[in-house]
């Protein structure tokens, strides 16, 4: 089995990056919101709110939040919604002091919580004592969630401890969020280290602390942590449930392990497991890759297509199901809520659905259509695996950085979060003469992006760098002025009000101005209001280093290019029915 050389811890990047931020002088967003929450409060109403849609209060530059507004419909939206969130938000924490109940507390820091308005949660939590109450397990558990679903790990961490200090006994779903914490930021042996400590103290897990720890696996390319995850379940007497083994399935897929899989298929169908579809497309993604003679390639496809018709039938039962919700597994009831799906449960379900069609779609059209010669050829390229990959550079934390993913092209486009990589690779399709270099952080997107670069037939001018956006830009790895066009589609918008998780910011600012070729362009694409009026601000104070490129000097467009092309997570939108998009186009100045 293949130890993952280069795999990037991203709680130590992502620890790094703040540390880096703070000392580069940036607003650190600790979440404090003052005693009484009011400026939390404000911050979220005249910025865009909490959640998703944070954002600072100040414009200091010249660009208000209200001139913003004024050049767009979905910015005036977003800004009212969020004005409104936060008067309502205040009003509640009011009334939970008068109302004297814990229950009353817990189910706000649920929904909090859930909607990621860590600031919120953070201010009910500690009006649970001003109120004279203690908070109970529940209190502790939806407040760890609160800090894990905004990826504020550190503060995860405080809370747990300050839980145990305080003679609180963690059950198996608080110890299932600290599991999810650990593992989404990368720390998947700690991650596994809770589970261990979970089973000697008495509690537990369950199967969706082991889908949760799976599940990162995936993400990090992990089959080592993914494989002893397994052991453990075998030797707590758990069987393996349809998402467990599609998240093994994905991981061994993940490296190209086909025969590996397929042994563990056997095993687990004759254990009775039912074989997801996404499993099926996993299995026929990657053999298609590597069996140039399809019958693998072509009977997954056929099994997938098959549930996917049998799901499309109990679509109402699978909404309903918890199967697939486990993002959603974060908080906890005390008998004060109900188990309706939410929106993006279902959203997300639609989402997978097509996605699991789309992917069937393109392995059958690569079988049919592309020759077998260049098959074989292929399958001599990805049978020596992602990380041998000349075309995939992978930052390690422990490793000298080669310096130079740009070699001596002339013309280089880079897409910075370049995730399951259906743009980059589509565009490298159409300009075959450039060289495009996706920089993603997630290991297993890497390696989607990688396969589809071959399946496409753009594996020659197509780079990947599997790390944090801030090392790839470094001077480590890409030379000073050798980029075209640097293009963000869809970065992660701040998860809430305080978030120092923001990568549009003045330090990234800087790196992409050294890295762009005079002239040169920066290109930020977002379907979030308030990233976009972020993003504008940010764009505005570094205006020594960038120019709006539109004739009329507008800080951005509403829409995107008609040719732009489409991405994952912009169909996902759309999908959603969500359909403002925001382009900033930005031309780099001599300083
Ligand atoms: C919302 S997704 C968008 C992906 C893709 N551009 C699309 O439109 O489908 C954001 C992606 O950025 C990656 N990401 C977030 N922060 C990053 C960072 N600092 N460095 C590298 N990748 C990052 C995430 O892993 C995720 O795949």
């Amino acid at each position: 089995m293949k130890r993952a050389r280069g795999r990037v811890n991203r709680g130590e990047k992502k620890r790094s990056e703040k540390r880096r931020r703070r000392d580069a002088g940036r607003e650190g967003g600790d979440g404090a919101r003052g005693g009484d929450g009011t400026r939390g409060v404000r911050a979220a109403a005249d910025g865009g709110g909490e959640g998703r849609n944070g954002d600072d209060a100040g414009d200091g530059d010249g660009l208000s939040t209200s001139y913003l507004a004024s050049l767009d419909e979905g910015i005036k939206r977003v800004v009212k919604a969020n004005r409104k969130r936060a008067r309502e938000a205040q009003t509640l924490l009011k009334r939970a002091l008068k109302v004297k109940d814990v229950k009353f507390f817990n189910r706000m820091l649920k929904d909090f919580g859930n909607e990621k308005q860590f600031g919120f949660a953070k201010e009910t939590f500690e009006r649970i004592s001003r109120a004279g109450l203690a908070p109970n397990v529940y209190s502790y558990t939806n407040y760890l969630n609160a800090a894990t679903r905004v990826g504020e790990t550190t503060v995860m961490r405080e809370i747990w401890k300050s839980m145990c200090d305080s003679g609180v006994e963690p059950n198996e779903v608080a110890y299932t969020v600290l599991v999810k914490g650990e593992s989404q930021d990368g720390n998947i042996d700690r991650a596994r280290s809770v589970v261990r400590e979970m089973i000697s103290v008495g509690v537990e897990p369950n199967q969706r602390t082991y889908a949760t720890l799976l599940r990162n696996c995936v993400r990090y390319g992990d089959v080592d942590g993914a494989t002893k995850c397994l052991e453990t379940m075998r030797e707590r007497d758990y069987a393996p449930d349809a998402t467990a083994c599609e998240y093994f399935i994905k991981t061994l897929c993940g490296e190209l392990m086909v025969q590996r899989t397929l042994a563990f298929v056997r095993d687990a169908t004759r254990d009775g497991v039912e074989i997801t579809a996404q499993s099926h497309v996993a299995i026929a993604t990657a053999a298609s890759l590597i069996m140039p003679d399809n019958d693998v390639a072509v009977n997954a496809c056929r099994d997938a297509r098959a549930i996917l018709e049998m799901d499309l039938a109990n679509a109402e039962k699978n909404a309903t199901g918890s199967r697939y919700a486990d993002d959603e597994y974060d908080a906890q009831n005390d008998g004060t809520s109900t188990d309706a799906p939410s929106k993006s449960v279902q959203l997300f379900l639609r989402l997978r659905s097509q996605e699991t069609n789309r992917e069937i779609d393109a392995v059958e059209a690569y079988i049919n259509d592309v020759p077998l010669s260049r098959r074989l050829e292929i399958a001599d390229i990805a049978s020596k695996g992602v990380e041998s990959s000349p075309q995939v550079k992978i930052i390690a934390d422990d490793e000298d950085i080669e310096p130079s993913i740009v070699d001596d092209v002339d013309d280089v486009r880079v897409e910075v979060c370049s995730g399951h990589g259906d743009w980059i690779t589509r565009r490298a399709k159409q300009n075959p003469n450039v060289r495009w270099i996706g920089i993603e952080m997630r290991r297993n997107r890497v390696a989607l992006t990688w396969m589809k670069s071959l399946r496409l037939g753009v594996e020659g001018n197509v780079r990947l760098v599997c790390g944090m956006a801030h090392d790839a830009l470094s001077a480590r790895v890409t030379p000073p002025a050798s980029v075209s066009e640097l293009y963000v589609n869809y970065p992660d918008p701040p998860e809430w009000v305080g978030s120092s998780q923001v990568l549009v910011d003045a330090a990234f600012l800087r790196d992409v101005h050294r890295v762009l070729k005079p002239g040169g362009h920066l290109i930020c694409v977002t379907d979030d209001p308030a990233y976009a009026v972020r993003m504008c601000r940010e764009l505005r104070k570094a205006r020594t280093l960038f120019a709006p490129a539109a004739a009329d000097g507008k800080p951005f467009e509403s829409g995107v290019p008609e040719d732009y092309g489409a991405s994952y997570f912009d169909s996902m939108w759309t999908l959603g029915n969500q359909r403002d998009r925001y382009c900033m186009r930005y031309v780099k100045r001599e300083e």
